[in-house]
């Protein structure tokens, strides 16, 4: 309807300058930009991310971790990150059949965190997570998977730049890179439709892996896209005793020392040559070690894959705030110190400097 659309366009431009003001960079992740220029200053607002999982990405809140709480938004602001990824499960808060309604209570939900941490100066990333049913049967799902984007993406058309969508994480099992291509060339114009300039977040098949960057086929004309990973390795140290992971109870006691960091190096240097090829800005989207692993090690690993991704110029996100890999204690509200401090080592909230 033409008449309101110059009401939206103030109501937009004054959303955006709100979170400009906010992110205290009039300069950064604007719907001014070209492109190549808005996906480039969006991912630096990404430059130190927490995960927020384990809370609304399971059928239920509450069922595999703590409930989303307000402060674990004002706590992560204090400490020093920049941005949330926000997994949420959207396939289990929507119909099976056309036309795939979402519940406007879940919608309701996910709006009170995604304006909380808008109103903190903080990105967020709305990543559509743990959709079984797209990686069991991908051809059949595909109609829904597109319609739950389509109202996503109308729900949120109105949204600061800082607000992106993570397209899905983590293909998997039968949904193959080819498949998963066949996918994004359908649902990126379902986005892209209502939302004609927000940042899209991309990964490749196999759970992200570096190695499908190499085959991910992301429309060479939309520059409005950051590419992402994830990054667990070497799996047997980042998983041992992971009740999801078979035999990883046989991983436990491995340890993990700076020495093996060259690995990560040469992983990563790979990846940054991916991306100057393709000139798309990277965007490590999760990387973390189970809590049973030894604490000495965990940080170690930490601080070895949160510098490098640094030094490769990649925004990074923690896996995760609050739950089994968690930063936070989310029952005291305090952090894990050694933790945070591999995260964030001029943060304002440790107590004691190393
Ligand atoms: C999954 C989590 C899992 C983590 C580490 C994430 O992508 O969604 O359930 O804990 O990877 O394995």
């Amino acid at each position: 309807m033409p008449v309101h659309l110059p009401r939206l366009r103030r109501r937009r431009h004054l959303l955006c300058a709100v979170a400009l003001v906010a992110a205290g960079n009039a300069f950064a992740c604007s719907v001014e930009q070209a492109p190549a220029e808005r996906a480039a200053s969006c991912a630096r607002t990404l430059a130190r991310t927490i995960n927020f999982g384990n809370m609304l990405e399971h059928a239920r809140e509450g069922l595999a971790g703590p409930m989303l709480r307000d402060e674990f938004v004002v706590l992560s602001k204090q400490a020093g990150f920049t941005a949330i990824r926000l997994p949420v499960r959207w396939d289990a808060r929507a119909g099976y059949q056309p036309p795939y309604t979402i519940s406007a209570e879940f919608l309701a939900r996910v709006d009170g965190v995604v304006k909380l941490a808008s109103a903190h100066g903080l990105s967020v990333i709305l990543d559509m997570h743990h959709y079984a049913s797209m990686m069991m049967e991908p051809q059949a799902e595909q109609a829904r998977f597109v319609a739950l984007w389509r109202q996503v993406a109308e729900h949120y058309r109105d949204a600061p730049p800082t607000v992106m969508f993570e397209v899905l994480n983590e293909p998997n099992r039968a949904l193959t890179q080819s498949l998963w291509n066949q996918a994004l060339a359908e649902v990126i114009p379902a986005i892209r439709a209502s939302n004609p300039r927000r940042t899209l977040i991309i990964g490749g098949s196999e759970w992200n892996s570096r190695h499908s960057l190499a085959t991910l086929a992301l429309p060479k004309d939309d520059r409005d896209i950051i590419a992402t990973f994830h990054y667990y390795d070497p799996m047997p140290f980042t998983h041992q005793g992971a009740e999801w992971v078979s035999g990883a109870g046989g991983w436990l006691g491995t340890r993990w020392t700076a020495a093996q960091r060259s690995q990560v190096r040469d992983d990563f240097a790979a990846v940054k040559r991916w991306a100057e090829t393709q000139g798309r800005p990277v965007f490590l989207g999760e990387f973390g070690a189970y809590s049973r692993a030894d604490e000495t090690s965990r940080v170690a690993w930490t601080t070895a894959v949160r510098e490098e991704a640094e030094a490769h110029g990649f925004g990074w996100a923690y896996w995760e705030l609050a739950s089994s890999f968690g930063v936070l204690d989310p029952h005291a509200l305090s952090w894990r110190e050694p933790l945070l401090q591999s995260l964030l080592p001029t943060s304002p909230v440790l107590k004691s400097k190393r």
